[in-house]
């Protein structure tokens, strides 16, 4: 198994959802939205697409969720046949211009990479006066964003903690959301100069936190979590001691693609 997300783990989270916040935070950050019935939503990283079908449910959206993890798609096929989801790659998104009226990267954008492609395939993708909501975790120490050394650091420790603890797919570890942490003010000018107009930034650690102390309540510390992203190759994922989650932060941000 080389993606960690179809591990039986992260089905169990809250509300199944592989992420901090949960469906709370989803349906938060749609209400600022105002989403009207039938709007046109796509999740980019929907894993099982547990947020598509509370916000059908409860909006009456029309969502589309795409995937890497045919497992997870097939997992949310199955559990409501309904839902429109399709196995895909966040980084090639094929749909037409101006096609959505709504984009959600829940915890995704930071695992897929890649993201001036991806955001610049967003910007396109999305109707003038449509909104993009991402939620995901960023480097707290450079919120400044005038502290590279610190940051590079950082990076570093994260890279060798985690690195006996991310699992392999070929010479390269499977990227988490640990390693892909935004610097926020460098995202915030990246998504600007694309054309984005940020209309809404809120820093919602205590929702890592409390992610992290429900996985502690569980499991007994988060070392289970790190655990997720071993594969069988690596067997030195007993000594993993995890990172410091001190170091992170996790941000809300609803851009819009203004009206021309
Ligand atoms: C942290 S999980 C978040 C899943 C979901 N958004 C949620 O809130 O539960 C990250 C997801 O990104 C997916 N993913 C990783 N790389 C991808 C790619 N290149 N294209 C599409 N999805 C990808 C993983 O399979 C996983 O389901």
């Amino acid at each position: 198994m080389n993606n960690p997300y179809e591990k039986e783990f992260f089905g169990k989270l809250e509300s199944g959802v592989m992420r901090p916040g949960g469906l709370r935070l989803t349906d938060k950050l749609s209400q600022k939205c105002q989403f009207s019935e039938g709007a046109s939503l796509l999740d980019i990283g929907c894993g099982t697409g547990m947020a598509l079908e509370f916000l059908e449910k409860k909006y009456g959206i029309v969502g589309t969720g795409v995937d890497i993890s045919k497992v997870n798609i097939e997992k949310g096929k199955k559990r409501n046949p309904k839902i429109n989801l399709i196995v895909g790659d966040g980084t090639k998104l094929d749909f037409p211009t101006d096609a959505f009226d709504g984009i959600l990267m829940e915890c995704s954008l930071s695992v897929i990479g890649n993201k001036d492609s991806v955001l610049h395939d967003i910007y396109e993708i999305l109707k003038p006066g449509g909104k993009f909501i991402i939620t995901d975790i960023y480097l707290k120490t450079c919120y400044s964003g005038n502290n590279e050394a610190e940051k590079q650091d950082i990076i570093r420790a994260s890279d060798k903690k985690t690195s006996t603890a991310g699992s392999k797919q070929g010479n390269s570890s499977y990227p988490h959301c640990l390693r892909g942490a935004f610097e926020i003010n460098e995202l915030i000018r990246t998504m600007e100069s694309l054309g984005f107009k940020i209309i809404d930034w809120k820093d919602e650690s205590e929702e890592l936190k409390k992610f992290a102390i429900d996985i502690i309540m569980e499991y007994g510390s988060l070392n289970y979590f790190w655990k997720q992203f071993a594969t069988c190759e690596n067997k030195e994922i007993g000594n993993i001691k995890g990172v410091k989650l001190k170091q992170y932060g996790y941000f809300s941000m609803i851009a819009e693609k203004p009206e021309y």
